[in-house]
């Protein structure tokens, strides 16, 4: 019997967990509980770390999962990897639904980086309007960067003060291109940091970038051990043994 765990937090896990409750799949979904009120999910649900790869592979184990599925974040490093381990520990079959992630595309100027320190020290010395369009707990490095305006964007508005003075918009995506171009427009936006997500959710602040001429300092991926990797829903249906009537 498949009893599946959907490791959880992104639209392309939410699409999963939809599948899955239309296949009547035994599944058990995980969030990690960065945001205040997560989307319902049509399965199971449980919230919250579950105490690094020791911690996996008890749940695993207590839990009778025959199946994990890492459909986190690509940005999500640490549960990916202890996902890899948990499930190397315990014999079980692990799949990640990840997109890849974007190419440039001609006329976007982007300048490459591995992380998000390179990110900050990627940032011009003369006074910028910057869109920080990453995650809360990574905007630390930037206060070495205290000539800049920033706008910051959240889904939770912040519960503790920030470490440097920031336009906040509170909102939850995904964004479309004229909302984004708007945004920019107004606030008068002259750089963006991204982080490369990849996927349609978070495309729409590439795209108004590249129309608006505005550099965007985009940083690669986390580097992730070997695991097999695939772009769909239905790829995942497939793994399992089972049809979907998705086209994703
Ligand atoms: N949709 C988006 O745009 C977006 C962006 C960023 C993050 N996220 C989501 O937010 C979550 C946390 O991201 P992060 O960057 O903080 O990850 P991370 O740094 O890789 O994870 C840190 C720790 O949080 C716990 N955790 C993370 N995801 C979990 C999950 N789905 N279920 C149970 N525990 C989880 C694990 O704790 P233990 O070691 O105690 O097990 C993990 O070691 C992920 O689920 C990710 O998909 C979504």
């Amino acid at each position: 019997m498949t009893r599946a765990l959907i490791l959880g937090g992104t639209a392309d896990a939410s699409l999963l967990a939809a599948e899955f409750a239309r296949a009547g799949l035994d599944a058990v979904y995980s969030y990690g509980g960065r945001t205040r009120a997560p989307a319902d999910q049509p399965l199971p649900t449980r919230i919250g770390g579950f105490g690094g790869v020791s911690g996996l592979a008890d749940y695993i184990g207590c839990e009778g999962i025959t199946h994990v599925i890492d459909a986190t974040h690509p940005f999500a490093a640490e549960m990916s990897r202890n996902a890899v381990e948990a499930c190397a520990e315990t014999g079980t079959p692990l799949i990640a639904l990840e997109r890849a992630p974007w190419a440039a595309a001609p006329g976007d100027n982007w300048i490459e980086v591995a992380d998000v320190n390179a990110a900050a020290a990627a940032l011009p010395e003369a006074p910028a309007i910057v869109f920080l369009a990453i995650g809360r707990q990574h905007i630390a490095p930037f206060v070495a960067k205290p000539q800049h305006t920033y706008t910051l964007r959240f889904v939770d508005p912040p519960e503790t003060p920030l470490p440097f003075p920031a336009d906040v918009i509170v909102s939850r995506g995904p964004f479309t291109l004229d909302g984004e171009l708007e945004m920019m427009r107004t606030r008068g936006i002259t750089w963006i940091v991204a982080r490369n997500s990849g996927g349609d959710g978070a495309r729409a602040k590439v795209d108004a970038a590249r129309m608006l001429g505005l550099p965007v300092i985009m940083i690669s991926r986390p580097r992730l051990p070997e695991r097999l990797r695939v772009e769909s829903v239905a790829e995942i249906m497939q793994w399992l043994g089972h049809r979907t009537c998705l086209g994703a």
